[in-house]
């Protein structure tokens, strides 16, 4: 049977939790304070470390220090207020969930179900890092450089909790990707994955998307309708572009992420719900806090695990093995046997990929279509992603450097229509060409004040 240890200074949530626990197949051993929990697990580690946050010697978070083997016991924390600031805390010292007091029942018998499978599950994915590290891939992330080295890392290490991970990084770096991953390594893997991308719900359907409707709740709200939350109990949500979420509504994920419940659109009774939130934007975070875009609470709470996706650019080794990589599935699917040419090879070292891994698998399945065996140089990526027909900028020498790039900036986004293109196009970041577009825009208003 597996053992948990209960720490709480109020016997009455001593008493009902430690009934709850052995109904739910535990061994309970109980203690009211730092100093007592100490010496029952010098005695005995529990398998589970259920603990209040608030004690009378100090912290229930410092347990966590004196665990001998911390890899095998799951440490659940219980936070009297759902402060950001203490849940942010203990998830990350190291608690793999929390509850927020009133204790919901159902949100406790989920945890618990859960909890023991978590330090198998943290040797497994362990073994696993060891293992893929040699092959230069973790799950379906590919990549051997040492900055995808330090993700595998971190995606290891935050997969198996229950935190909150705010996913950053440019268009194409693999944000959806590790997002998956992390939920495929968690205990959450048989309950569904469901993305969705915050920026392409109008602001009017969100909410109902989110938290779900009850029939007549609005115009058209013909029967009742089960939101994300809802539909992704036990498992994991991925909210995509968080940033471009209607301000109103973050206010009401927060609460969902405090309290572990929402309500329906159209109704006041409270569901709890049992959902780990994956967040992901590729505009910098604190930007999109700066501009007002994204609530500074929010961030906050979002935050407790930040991830950044490098770029490829950053990592050229994995450049050729991604490519390899993608031509081989072709190669495969194809029966077919084509190579790069060494000069190809090359050039993809020598191009900067603004459109990360996802533009270097749309240009290798190009070049793949394109070529008859061998992948020649005149398919280099620079050819095939530079059009023909985009106008010509021409510059007369003596012209600035900044000046040269303002006009390549507009131009491109004349040519465009869409900044994130014209991002991806100019090998810069969408928050870079922001930056750069604003900066273009005071200077302006200042030539024509001075003027
Ligand atoms: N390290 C990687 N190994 C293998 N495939 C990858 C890797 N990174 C990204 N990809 C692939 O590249 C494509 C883009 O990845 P993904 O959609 O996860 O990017 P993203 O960061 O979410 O981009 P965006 O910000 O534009 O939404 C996908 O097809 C994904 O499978
Ligand atoms: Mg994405």
């Amino acid at each position: 049977m597996p053992h948990l240890l209960l720490v709480d200074d109020d016997p009455e949530a001593l008493e009902w939790l430690s009934e709850f626990a052995k109904a739910e197949g535990f061994t309970v051993s109980q203690a009211d304070s730092l100093r007592a929990a100490r010496i029952h697990m010098s005695r005995l580690q529990p398998d589970v470390l259920l603990t209040d946050l608030q004690l009378p010697d100090g912290k229930g978070v410092e347990l966590v220090a004196d665990l001998e083997q911390r890899e095998s016991t799951e440490v659940v924390m219980i936070t009297g207020h759902a402060s950001v600031e203490s849940v942010v805390e203990a998830l990350r010292l190291g608690a793999s969930d929390y509850l927020v007091k009133p204790v919901d029942m159902e949100r406790l018998k989920s945890i618990l179900r859960r909890v023991p499978r978590t330090g198998e599950l943290r040797a497994e994915i362990g073994e696993l890092r060891d293992e893929l590290r040699k092959l230069g891939r973790f799950g379906h992330i590919l990549g051997s450089s040492a900055p995808m080295q330090k993700l595998y890392d971190q995606l290891g290490r935050v997969a198996p909790t229950s935190a909150t991970v705010l996913l950053t990084g440019e268009s194409g770096t693999g944000k959806e990707l590790a997002a998956q991953t992390l939920h495929d390594l968690s205990r959450r893997k048989k309950a569904p994955f469901l993305p969705l991308n915050c920026g392409a719900v109008s602001p009017q359907l969100i909410e109902s998307e989110l938290f779900g409707h009850e029939k007549g709740s609005f115009t058209g709200a013909d029967r009742q309708h089960k939101g994300y939350f809802e539909r992704a109990h036990g498992g994991t949500l991925f909210l995509d572009e968080i940033t471009e979420m209607p301000q109103e509504l973050q206010v009401k994920l927060l609460r969902v992420l405090e309290t572990g419940t929402f309500t329906r659109v159209g109704t006041t009774t409270p569901i709890s719900t049992d959902v780990r939130v994956l967040a992901a934007t590729n505009r910098s975070p604190e930007g999109a806090v700066a501009d007002g875009k994204l609530r500074e609470d929010l961030y906050h709470r979002l935050n407790v695990f930040p991830i950044t996706m490098p770029p490829l650019r950053e990592r050229a080794t994995d450049i050729e093995l991604l490519a390899e990589h993608f031509l081989e599935i072709l190669n495969k699917q194809e029966s077919a046997a084509k190579s790069f040419a060494p000069a190809t090879v090359a050039a993809l070292y020598a191009h900067s990929w603004p459109g990360n891994v996802r533009e270097l698998k749309n240009y290798v399945q190009r070049a793949f279509i394109l070529a008859d065996d061998v992948i020649d140089s005149n398919l280099a990526p620079t050819v095939v992603t530079q059009q023909e027909s985009a106008p010509l900028l021409s510059v007369r020498v003596g012209t600035t450097l900044d000046d040269v790039s303002r006009r390549l900036i507009e131009a491109t986004l004349a040519e465009c229509g869409s900044k994130r293109k014209a991002a991806d196009m100019l090998g810069i970041s969408l928050k870079t060409l922001y930056n750069r577009l604003a900066a273009y825009k005071t200077e302006t208003g200042e030539e024509r004040d001075a003027a």
